[in-house]
C-alpha cells in the first residue's frame, strides 16, 4: 500500500493546495474509486457523479470493456509516434470514420488540441481551396463560447478570467451572438474572407444553452450558401450525451469539420479527433501538423472499445429517455420553487438555474449540500448547476438522484 492511500481527504486537499498550481477551484471531495454512475471518496463514502468529468465519462466509470482494452494494449505496445505505422491506428481510423460518416480523421489527444487542429485545417482550406488571400482568413465564433484553453482559443473567448493578461491575442476571429441566424448572415455578408463558422451545438460551459430549434440547420445552410466551413465542436455534446450520437443529429446537420474529445475514450485516456471529408482534410500534408501521442496504439484501442460500448448499450436512447424524465420532474418542482427558476438541456446534459446573482455563493452552497447528500455536481458561471451523469444510469438511479436534488433544493427554499 502506498503512503498516499493512507492519507485522509483534508491532508490530500492540503497537498494539492501546497504543491499544485491553483488553476482550479474543486469542490472539497477527494475521490479514490469509480464504478458506473458512482464514485467513492477516500473515506469510503459513495456519491452519484453528476458531472462525469465534464461529459468525458459517458460510458460510466471504469467500464470493464474499455479498461480491459487499455490494459491489453498497454501490455503490448503503447507509443510508436507517427514516425512509424502501428497496428491499431488504421483499424481505429476506419472504425471512427465509418461510425460518424466522414472520409478521414486527424487524431489528437485533448479537446483544445482538436479545436486548434480544426482551426488550422479550416484556414489552410480557405487559402488553398477557397482562394482567400494569404493571412486574411477569418473564422466566425459565438459569444459565450468555450473551446479550450490555448492562447489562440482564449483569444476569442468572452470570459475575462480566461483571457486577462494572457495576450497578445490571436487575430482572425469574428464574434457574433449565439443563436442568432441574423447575426450569422450579417457576418457572412460582411467579408469575402470568412473561412469557417465554429460553433458548439449546445453551449455547455456557458451554462447548457440550447439554441432555438432550427438554428443549427439554418446556420449550416448559410455556411453552404457562402462557401464557409461549418465546424461543430462536439467535445462536450458528442458521443450520445444529448440523446443522439451527436447533438447536430437532432437537426440532421452534417458538419464539414467535426471536433470530438472527452467521451471518445469514455474518460479512460485523452483521445480527441477531427473528422472531415477528403476535399477538406487533404489540405494537410506530411510535416504540417502532428502530435507525438496523437493516434497512439493505446488511444486507438481504447477509443474503439469506448465507441462500441455507446452502441452496444444504447447510450443515446437511454440519455434521451432519462433526460426527458429528469427535466419533467425538475420542471414540476421548479413551478413552485423560489430557489430554482429553470431547468434546461437535452438528453443528459442539463442545467438548473439558481435564483441568485452570478457572483453569489448560493449555487456553490447547494453543490456542497448535494455532496453531503451523496451527489456530486458543480456550478458553472456562478448561478447555474450542470447535471450530467454517466449515460449508463438506469431509471431507478435517476429517480433516486432527482429526489436527492429536490430534497437539497428544499433546504434552500
Ligand atoms: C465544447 C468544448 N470544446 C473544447 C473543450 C476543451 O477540451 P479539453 O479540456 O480536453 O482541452 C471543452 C472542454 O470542456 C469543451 O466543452
Amino acid at each position: 500500500m502506498s503512503v498516499l492511500e493512507k492519507i485522509g481527504s483534508e491532508s490530500l486537499i492540503e497537498l494539492e493546495n501546497k504543491y499544485g498550481a491553483h488553476n482550479y477551484h474543486p469542490l472539497p471531495v477527494v475521490l479514490s474509486k469509480g464504478e458506473g454512475v458512482y464514485v467513492w471518496d477516500v473515506e469510503g463514502k459513495r456519491y452519484y457523479d453528476f458531472l462525469s468529468a465534464y461529459s468525458a465519462v459517458n460510458q460510466g466509470h471504469c467500464h470493464p470493456k474499455i479498461v480491459g482494452a487499455m490494459i491489453q494494449q498497454a501490455q503490448t505496445l503503447t507509443l510508436t509516434s507517427r514516425a512509424f505505422y502501428n497496428d491499431q491506428l488504421g483499424p481505429y481510423e476506419e472504425y471512427l470514420t465509418q461510425y460518424f460518416g466522414f472520409d478521414k480523421v486527424l487524431p489528437m489527444n485533448t479537446g483544445a488540441e482538436a479545436v486548434e487542429t480544426a482551426i488550422k485545417i479550416t484556414r489552410k482550406w480557405a487559402y488553398e481551396v477557397k482562394g482567400i488571400a494569404e493571412q486574411q482568413a477569418e473564422i466566425i465564433v459565438c459569444d459565450g463560447n468555450f473551446h479550450g484553453r490555448t492562447t489562440t482559443i482564449i483569444s476569442f473567448s468572452n470570459d475575462e478570467n480566461a483571457r486577462k493578461n494572457f495576450g497578445p491575442y490571436t487575430d482572425g476571429f469574428i464574434k457574433i451572438p449565439y443563436d442568432s441566424i441574423e447575426a450569422l448572415e450579417l457576418a457572412l455578408q460582411s467579408s469575402p474572407n470568412i473561412a469557417g463558422f465554429l460553433v458548439e451545438p449546445i453551449q455547455g460551459e456557458a451554462g447548457v444553452y440550447v439554441p432555438s430549434e432550427g438554428y443549427l440547420s439554418k446556420a449550416k445552410a448559410l455556411c453552404e450558401k457562402y462557401n464557409v466551413l461549418f465546424i461543430a465542436d462536439e467535445v462536450q455534446t458528442g458521443i450520445a450525451r444529448t440523446g443522439k450520437l451527436l447533438a447536430v443529429d437532432h437537426e440532421n446537420v452534417k458538419p464539414d469539420v467535426l471536433i470530438l474529445g472527452k467521451a471518445v475514450s469514455g474518460g479512460v485516456y485523452p483521445v480527441s479527433a477531427v473528422l472531415a471529408n477528403d476535399a477538406i482534410m487533404n489540405v494537410i500534408k506530411p510535416g504540417q501538423h502532428g502530435s507525438t501521442f496523437g493516434g497512439n496504439p493505446v488511444a486507438a484501442a481504447v477509443a474503439v472499445a469506448a465507441l462500441e460500448v455507446v452502441k452496444d448499450e444504447n447510450l443515446a436512447e437511454n440519455a434521451e429517455r432519462l433526460g426527458k424524465i429528469f427535466r419533467s420532474k425538475l420542471a414540476d418542482y421548479i413551478t413552485n420553487s423560489k430557489i430554482a427558476t429553470l431547468v434546461r438541456g437535452k438528453g443528459l446534459l442539463n442545467a438548473v438555474v439558481i435564483n441568485d446573482t452570478e457572483d453569489s455563493d448560493t449555487a456553490w452552497n447547494i453543490c456542497m449540500a448535494l455532496r453531503d447528500n451523496g451527489l456530486l455536481a458543480k456550478p458553472t458561471h456562478g448561478n447555474i448547476i450542470r447535471f450530467a451523469p454517466p449515460l449508463v444510469m438506469n431509471e431507478e438511479q435517476l429517480l433516486d438522484c432527482v429526489s436527492i436534488i429536490i430534497k437539497t433544493l428544499k433546504q434552500f427554499e
